[in-house]
């Protein structure tokens, strides 16, 4: 059985103290449900170290945000995926549609990065989605399709520990969310994709989130259809008892 998942993505928000607090209040309210229902914290880099240690005897998981395509080296600025692990992280987005649009990723450089997730055994949370313009035009399953392309060249091993989340841009930080049946149209295309690429069996197993103003308030129509999983959760994230409302709607 597929795993369901809620994933709060911090982005750039919340000082050291502030993310404290938050990883604090969300360790003292959690109370997990089924083991099959997963909740996974990113947090900008700085609350890593942390938030591992307040989160090491609980069930929440740590994740974080980006890793570099490298496992070490002269990359000043730069996270590998083994950094990473040595904090026990268990996920990390990969192509994220802002970093898509400011830092230019593109699908080599996404690849590595799954390659040095899988490599140290975090699970990559690959993003797709599209632009406002794609979904006027009806081209937005054509854009999927692209963005997917990076997965296939993954060995059927890897890409089952990958997470696909689906976060159409116009939906993102808008407070417009793709309507119940919009989300499910592409989480079945997707999937019908993995089943295609690699097989049924791995399409079955495979979590696909919903991401792009994703709240309390929709999330229980959201997660209501068959092909949604969960949810990657922006600004909905930043506050214990929306993200803890949110998971408790899978
Ligand atoms: P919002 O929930 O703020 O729309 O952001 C979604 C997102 O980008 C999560 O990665």
């Amino acid at each position: 059985m597929r795993k369901k998942i809620v994933a709060g993505n911090w982005k750039m928000n919340k000082n050291f103290l502030e993310g404290i607090d938050l990883a604090k209040e969300l360790v003292e309210k959690h109370q997990p449900s089924e083991s099959n229902k997963q909740l996974v914290v990113c947090p900008p880099f700085i609350h890593t170290a942390a938030l591992s240690e307040l989160f090491s005897a609980t069930s929440i998981e740590l994740g974080a945000q980006n890793c570099h395509t490298s496992d070490k080296g002269a990359y000043t600025g730069e996270i590998s995926a083994g950094m990473l692990k040595s904090l026990n992280a268990k996920y990390c987005l990969v192509g994220h549609s802002e970093r898509r649009a400011n830092f230019f990723e593109d699908n080599q450089e996404l690849f590595q990065k799954c390659k040095q997730l899988l490599a140290n055994d975090i699970r990559p949370i690959f993003c797709c989605g599209e632009m406002l313009e794609d979904r006027r035009e009806g081209a937005y399953f054509d854009v999927i399709e692209d963005q997917l392309e990076v997965l296939w060249k993954l060995s059927k091993t890897d890409f089952q520990k990958v997470v696909i989340a689906y976060e159409p841009i116009w939906a993102i930080g808008t407070g417009e969310t793709a309507t119940a049946a919009q989300a499910q149209e592409v989480h079945a295309f997707i999937r019908s994709q993995v089943a295609k690429k690699m097989d049924v069996t791995i399409a079955e197993n495979t979590s696909i989130l919903y991401g792009g103003s994703c709240k309390a308030s929709n999330a229980i129509e959201l997660f209501s259809k068959p092909d949604v999983d969960g949810g990657l959760i922006g600004g909905a994230a930043l506050q214990a008892d929306e993200i803890l409302a949110i998971y408790n709607a899978l």
